[in-house]
């Protein structure tokens, strides 16, 4: 063994430290109460944190000397979700410490797979030392642990809450629809093919029924972008193509893969590039995809002129819009 090896030496384990509940039965009810306790306050903790959930408006502030100006559903949130993983965690060390046995155990390191006797001791040793642990006669303790993790297990149902309400089929209806003019964005102007160069890009949403107002929710399904290529520039199905009127080509702006806004427009390759994670959809194959994680194109919608001359969606979008897992849960 070299020099260096042989300047530490085995501490081998800790001295024996008596404990006062292994001899005294006082103690050791006081250590049980203790342990109850902190087990019960784990169960306050969770039962606020289920409590504040449901019960407390979620704009609600209230005004705190050193927070300032506080959301009373976030605090008690976070307040509740401490206090019940804490205290369970510090039942638990408290129990060990003061009332399981604290006899060492040293496993030797066998195989994956123990040996059948091997398992039987195991499950002899596990059952000794519950009876030794006083499992059996500390029903307190037992009651209690059982409270806690009960309700500790329910809180994260509370939280599939959050993810909100499936889309259904909510995407696959846009305010899109036969004879829509599409109007600008911003500005709210009918628009004309003549109002688009080649090479241009433009926003456009539906002009809604009158009284109808815009709201978020509808610009984020409804949003279009016209694109004016040269009509040799396609290579699209005869159906595709005419879809399309004097070159301008419209598609949903939100992507397929997860939604961003497809903002970016490349003139000289006619790419559209989704700056989220980089999906790639080429405007001249009616948005197929040619690099990144969307997994299929943007939808195309439709479009020709009235008797105005404005532009106008031939008809509703014939797919959903948005990402493609939306598309699957309706
Ligand atoms: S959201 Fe567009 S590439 Fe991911």
């Amino acid at each position: 063994m070299s020099n260096e090896l042989q300047k530490f030496t085995d501490p081998g384990l800790p001295a024996h430290v008596h404990r006062k509940a292994d001899s005294d039965p006082k103690a050791a009810k006081a250590a049980e109460k203790q342990v109850a306790i902190l087990f019960l306050l784990s169960a306050i903790g969770t039962v606020m944190l289920i409590g504040s959930y449901i019960f407390v408006k979620s704009n609600k502030f209230i005004y705190l000397p050193i927070l300032g100006d506080t959301n009373l559903q976030q605090l008690l949130l976070g307040v509740g979700m401490a206090m019940s993983l804490f205290f369970i965690g510090m039942g638990a060390v408290h129990w060990a410490k003061t009332l399981m046995s604290d006899t060492e155990v040293i496993a030797q390191r066998h195989e994956m797979r123990s040996e059948p006797e091997d398992r039987t001791d195991f499950v002899e040793t596990v059952k000794e030392q519950a009876a030794l642990a006083n499992l059996g006669r500390r029903t307190l303790i037992k009651r209690s642990l059982g409270l806690s993790l009960g309700l500790i297990g329910l809180s994260p149902l509370i939280l599939l809450r959050d993810l909100g309400p499936l889309p259904k089929n909510q995407l696959a209806t846009t305010d899109w629809a036969k004879g829509t003019r599409l109007l600008t964005d911003p500005g709210d102007r009918p628009i004309k093919p003549s109002d688009l160069e080649v090479g241009s890009v433009a926003q456009v949403l539906p002009a809604l029924p009158t009284g109808t107002e815009r709201t978020l929710e509808n610009i984020g399904k409804d949003a279009v972008l016209l694109i004016r290529l040269r009509p040799e520039d396609f290579q699209l199905s005869p159906e595709r193509l005419s879809w399309t009127h004097e070159g301008i080509i419209a598609f949903s702006k939100i992507c397929s893969h997860m939604g961003c806004a497809v903002a970016l427009y490349e003139q000289q390759t006619k790419h559209l590039l989704c700056p989220c994670h980089q999906s790639t959809f080429d405007v001249t194959r009616a948005a197929k995809v040619i690099f990144g994680p969307a997994a299929r194109p943007l939808p195309q919608l439709a479009i020709t002129v009235d008797a105005e001359g404005y532009l106008v969606a031939q008809q509703p979008f014939t797919e959903p819009v948005g990402p493609s897992f939306w598309e699957r849960s309706s």
